[in-house]
């Protein structure tokens, strides 16, 4: 048994999967064997979550299934309400959700059965009444009412709504439903493989999804989204960019929203989700942001040829957008929810326990000293 570490199991295969792949042949991520970006153009994210969720792309009857579903489970309980309203209000959006899905799992009647139908149902009565849950906490936490959800709005309408009590122009719902089809799945990430590890002792899909959300709140994982801002806020102007990053650097510093595991050439989600930031700065008329973007990006591929990833768009067109910093993850969440499912699902179906080995360098055996002679 080699005892070579592959610390962060940097480059370990540990299973198969059918649910996504980067293909580097078309250099793009894709679900079920279509490219993500070619699922941005063509479908809205309901679509490509039935897609992550069943293995295949839905007909119109089976889409219409799928949304009338979706939104008959947004209803949640009182209790769990309640419990919202009780939430301090300074307690971390990512903080909110996995409590959220937690207080879901005491009350689901499936918890105890992990046969695929009962997972996928329970799947979609956390896809969702998270976004609901989060709004509710959205609008609480300002000394705001809850706002229903609307049976007639899309899973993206539906989140505007409940969060601003409107629905934005169609170009900044298409810009967010982008965003929420590129955020959906990306293979064994830390947070999907926390998702599998729970699993794999047999435990709740509730479980194992409050266990991916407390890993994606991470800043080297989705919490990056959120760092983003806060560096972008730093920065305050483009004529400060430059110096910025270049200092940033000089000192050593992790700069969110680039560099990525498995992508060393730049993150095949970014063209599309820079697209559509491009789009939402312009209808806000708010340039800046954009300056700021492209300044960095050119310092980190010049100095270190590190490139962004998914979070280095996303957080400035959320903020375009309205939502607040903290909430940018939780954006992340319940899409999310789509991919950690399907592989909840998939280990499940052809599971082994995850037990790794160590390589020990602790004290050598030795006898115990009674506590009266130590
Ligand atoms: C996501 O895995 C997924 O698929 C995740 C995700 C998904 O969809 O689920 O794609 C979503 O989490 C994207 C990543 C978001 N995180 C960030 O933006 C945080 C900043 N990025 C870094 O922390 C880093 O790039 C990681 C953690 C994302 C990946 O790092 P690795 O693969 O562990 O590589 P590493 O940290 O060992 O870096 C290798 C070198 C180091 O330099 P040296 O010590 O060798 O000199 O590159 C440098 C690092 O210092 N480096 C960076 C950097 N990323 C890597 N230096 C400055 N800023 C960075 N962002």
């Amino acid at each position: 048994m080699s005892d070579e570490i592959k610390k962060g199991l940097l480059g370990i295969v540990v299973d198969e999967t059918e649910v996504s792949k980067v293909m580097p042949e078309i250099n793009s991520l894709t679900y079920r064997g279509y490219a993500a970006q070619d699922l941005c153009a063509k479908c809205k994210f309901e679509e490509v979550a039935y897609l992550i969720l069943n293995g295949e792309l839905p007909n119109n009857k089976q889409l219409k299934a799928f949304e009338k579903q979706e939104r008959k489970e947004r209803k949640l309980s009182k209790t769990l309400l309640a419990d919202i309203k009780k939430i301090p209000r300074k307690a971390h959006p990512m903080d909110v959700a996995r409590t959220v899905v937690s207080i879901m799992g005491l009350e689901d009647n499936e918890t105890k059965d992990n046969s695929p139908k009962a997972n996928l149902r329970k799947a979609m009565r956390i896809f969702a009444k998270t976004p609901v849950a989060l709004a509710a906490f959205y609008r609480a936490r300002k000394g705001k009412k809850m706002i229903p959800p609307k049976k007639n709005l899309s899973f993206s309408e539906n989140f505007f709504h409940m969060c601003f009590g409107k629905v934005p122009k169609k170009e900044i719902v298409k810009a967010f439903d982008v965003s929420l089809i590129l955020y959906a799945e990306h293979s064994f990430n830390v947070s999907t493989f926390t998702a599998r590890t729970i699993t794999s002792s047999l435990s709740d899909i509730h479980g194992a999804i409050t266990g991916a959300i407390a890993s994606l709140k991470g800043p080297l994982h989705g919490g990056a989204n959120e760092e983003v801002m806060h560096m972008m806020n730093k920065i305050k102007k483009p004529e400060n960019a430059l110096k910025w990053i270049n200092n940033a650097l000089d000192k050593k510093d992790v700069v969110m929203g680039f560099g990525h595991r498995v992508y060393k050439n730049g993150d095949s989600r970014v063209p599309t989700m820079r697209n559509y930031f491009g789009k939402v700065a312009k209808i806000k008329k708010d340039k800046k942001f954009e300056k700021i973007y492209d300044i960095v990006e050119k310092v980190m591929i010049e100095r270190k040829n590190i490139h962004p990833n998914v979070d280095y768009p996303t957080g400035p067109t959320y903020h375009l957008m309205g939502f607040d910093t903290d909430f940018f993850t939780p954006i992340f969440v319940i899409s999310r929810i789509t991919g950690w499912s399907a592989h909840i699902m998939e280990q499940h179906a052809a599971n082994k326990l995850i037990r790794p080995l160590a390589s020990y360098k602790g004290s050598q055996h030795r006898k115990v000293v009674q506590l009266n002679q130590r």
